[in-house]
Parts: structure tokens; sequence; C-alpha cells
């Protein structure tokens, strides 16, 4: 009887409904995105996340920041393996921090982190694609999670694609509709809107494209090192099965006397 519960529970669970579950009340809705680094062989699309930079850059560094993130780790491979001088340049152009020697502000240096930013009251961005694990994220059996990522970014996708368009003011502050935020409502006012962002190669630009380069870029924030990681997990698992192959050759030859003697 147990066993069946058990079996049945856990059926439960692998089958939980995928797209949308209840949370804080109101009904989240997200949206399941092909993103290029899901799936055991999965790669970050260097392109993308650099356009991805370039949306943080020019629309959410206004009010969000990036403090776990070192600007530095923008030039590593498996990133978005930007050139020195380029990060450099970027560090330069786009950042100011605060120097407790000078005891004053200055540009940014490649060893700088990303700054932090709360004024607007908004949260830090750096790890939010791993904090807010979305539709893959708790249930089931993990075989979800190693195909399809955990749904991070797809909730950052939906998040910013999910406006409605309704608005209400509450205490003072105003609020707008989000079918993805838990409870509906949410305080940040839709940031992106179709083609808000040129990108050189004159890469599509609408609202959905912006979203998913923005969230591919947050994922990298959140796990710099995916793709050392995959590759250390290949390489395990390879290593494994040769080992389990010669194993098992091992034991066949160590008991061909006996088991040949037996069958004679
Ligand atoms: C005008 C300021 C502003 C801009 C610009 C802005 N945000 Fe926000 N954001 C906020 C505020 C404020 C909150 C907190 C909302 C709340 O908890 O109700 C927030 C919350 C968030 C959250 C967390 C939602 C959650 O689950 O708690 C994410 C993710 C997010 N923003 C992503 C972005 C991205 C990506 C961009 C750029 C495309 C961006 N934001 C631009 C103000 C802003």
């Amino acid at each position: 009887m147990f066993k069946t519960l058990a079996i049945g529970a856990a059926f439960a669970l692998a089958l939980a409904p995928a797209a949308s579950f209840a949370a804080g009340g109101g009904e989240q809705h997200i949206e399941d995105i092909a993103f290029s680094f899901e799936g055991p062989f999965g790669k970050y699309d260097q392109n993308q996340l650099q356009r991805g930079l370039q949306i943080y850059t020019e629309v959410c560094s206004a009010c969000h920041g990036l403090k776990q993130v070192p600007i530095r780790t923008l030039g590593d491979e498996g990133g978005l393996h930007l050139p020195e001088d380029q990060v450099r340049a970027y560090a330069a152009e786009y950042f100011e921090v605060f120097d407790p020697e000078l005891d004053d502000y200055r540009p940014a240096k490649p060893s700088d982190h990303f700054p932090e930013n709360t004024a607007a009251g908004a949260p830090d961005l750096s790890l939010m694609a791993k904090s807010r694990a979305g539709f893959h994220g708790p249930y089931g059996t993990g075989i979800n999670q190693l195909l399809r990522g955990i749904g991070g970014p797809e909730y950052i996708t939906s998040l910013l694609i999910g406006y409605t368009g309704e608005e209400k003011e509450e205490a003072g502050s105003i609020l707008y509709e989000n079918t993805a935020f838990p409870g509906g409502w949410i305080s940040m006012a839709p940031p992106l809107f179709d083609e808000q962002v040129e990108f050189v190669d004159g890469h599509p630009n609408s609202m959905h494209h912006l979203a998913e380069d923005v969230s591919a870029f947050l994922m990298w924030t959140a796990e710099p090192k995916m793709m050392a990681r995959k590759q250390a997990g290949l390489v395990g698992v390879l290593f494994l099965i040769i080992l389990s192959v010669l194993l098992y050759l091992t034991n066949k030859q160590l008991w061909a006397p006996i088991k040949g003697k037996k069958s004679a």
C-alpha cells in the first residue's frame, strides 16, 4: 500500500504541471524557451551574451546592480569572451566605482565588480537566474533540469514580456500587472519594449528577443562556469563508462576457468 502510494506520489511530482503553478495566490505563467545552454551538451551563445550585456547596460543597470560579478570575467572563455582591451574600455566607459583610497569615485577597472545599485529599491541581479528557478525547478526527479535547465532564465524572460498593461496604485506606489510575477502585481515598470536597443549587426530586437538575450546574460552572471562544469561532468561520465567496461571484462576473465568447468 505504502509502496503504491509512494510510486504514485513520485509520478505525480515528476509529471507536475510544467507551465504554471500557483504561488502567493497568483497563477504564474512561465514560457518554455529552448536556450542554447540547456541540456548536457548545451553551450552559451557568445553573441547572445554580448547582446544581453548591452541590454543590461543600456536598460537594466539604471535600477539594478550586478555586485557579485567581476568585470574582468567578461573576457572569460565559455562566456562572453570579450578581448581584454574591450573589457577595459567597457569598464571605464560605463561604470564608476567608489574608491576608499581616493575617497572619491573613479572610472571602473576590470578588477572591479559591476557596481551595486539600490537607488530604485530593485534587487541585485547577479544571482537572480538561479534564485528564481522556474517551472523546471523544484519538481520531479531532476531529469527536467538536466535536459531543459532550471527555468530561471525562462522566468526572467516571462517576467519581462508578461505585462498586461494594467496598473493600480497601492499605498502610494504604482503596481503593474504581470502574468509571471508571483502574486500578479510587480512594482517594476515594464522595462523593455520593441526596438529599444539597437545592435551593430542588426540582430532582431523585438521585445521578446531582447528579453531572451538579457535572460541568457543573467544566467551567465549567475553561473559563469557552467561550460567548464558540464565538460568536467562529461569527462567524468566517460571515464566511469570506460572503467565499467574494463571491470566487466576483468571480472569475466577472472571467473572464466571456474565458470568454464561448471558448464562443461
Ligand atoms: C526603473 C527601474 C527598473 C528598471 C529599468 C529595471 N528594473 Fe527590474 N526591478 C525594479 C524594481 C523596483 C524591482 C522590484 C519589484 C518588486 O519586487 O515588486 C525589480 C525587480 C526585478 C526582478 C525580480 C523579480 C522577482 O521575481 O522578484 C527581475 C528579474 C528584474 N527586475 C529584471 C530586470 C531586467 C532584466 C531589467 C532590464 C531589462 C530590469 N529589471 C529593469 C526596477 C527596475
